[in-house]
């Protein structure tokens, strides 16, 4: 028997978070995409009542019509999220990930760097054992920098150009007003140092590369079953 990978991965990523939803008494972080929303259905009812915040647009409104209140914006200071979930597009052994996929990369490292705790569910097509082998590297851009900024990922002799939109001419231009740039890395071999230049180009406001976000990833198998993988995270707000 084969399964959806997705729907597999839902599965654990609900064993691991149902009784943390349950009890939780603060902010719940919802994430992006299409394996967030086969989760959604599954804990639906424990969201009822909660404080929720989501990384888009996009899933403030599939959560609406579900009949969650979101709030765009916490009163509680420092805004500390209880658990954050979210999917992603490339995870590489040691648990480092490209997101931003759907273009929601700025809300959801906001939103993942001020949580107690990251889980993250992927199919197991999303491993890869380098970064940048299967996905471009997406960063949103200021838009008046964007020239600016292509130049310099030129001279880097980095492949990049802006990911065009769906239903309108032009640029992907994200929830938070930025244009989303997709930069043709190839295999990454240091991360780090990678996510370090393109955020030393003035008009850069973010990248995809998310390093040492993970405490957990879900990674739902074609053979029906999932692997809780665990990591020491290390990117985290100063206040959590
Ligand atoms: C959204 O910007 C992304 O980071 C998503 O979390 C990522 O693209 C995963 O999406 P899917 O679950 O649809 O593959």
């Amino acid at each position: 028997m084969s399964c959806d990978t997705k729907d597999a991965a839902a599965e654990g990523a609900l064993s691991l978070v149902r009784d943390l939803i349950k009890s939780s008494g603060g902010l719940i972080g919802i994430g992006t995409g299409s394996t967030v929303a086969r989760l959604l259905p599954k804990v639906v009812e424990l969201l009822k009542g909660k404080r929720v915040l989501s990384s888009s647009l996009s899933t403030a409104s599939l959560l609406a019509s579900m009949g969650i209140d979101v709030i765009s914006y916490p009163a509680s200071y420092p805004p500390v999220i209880e658990v954050y979930i979210d999917g992603a597009d490339e995870v590489s052994p040691d648990g480092n990930m490209i997101k931003g996929g759907g273009g929601a990369l700025l809300g959801e490292k906001i939103l993942a760097y001020s949580s107690e705790l990251n889980v993250f569910v992927v199919g197991e097509e999303k491993l890869s054992d380098l970064l940048g082998t299967r996905r471009p590297v997406p960063i949103e851009v200021v838009p008046e920098s964007y020239p600016y900024v292509l130049s310099s990922l030129k001279a880097l002799r980095l492949n990049a150009s802006a990911r065009q939109s769906n239903g309108k001419m032009g640029p992907t231009v994200s929830d938070w007003r930025g244009i989303i740039v997709d930069v043709y890395t190839g295999p990454i071999k240091d991360p780090r140092s990678l996510e370090a230049t393109l955020r030393s180009i003035p008009g850069v406001v973010e990248t995809g590369l998310f390093i040492g976000y993970a405490d957990y990833i879900v990674v739902g198998r074609r053979a029906c079953s999932y692997d809780i993988l665990s990591f020491r995270r290390s990117a985290k707000a100063p206040y959590i």
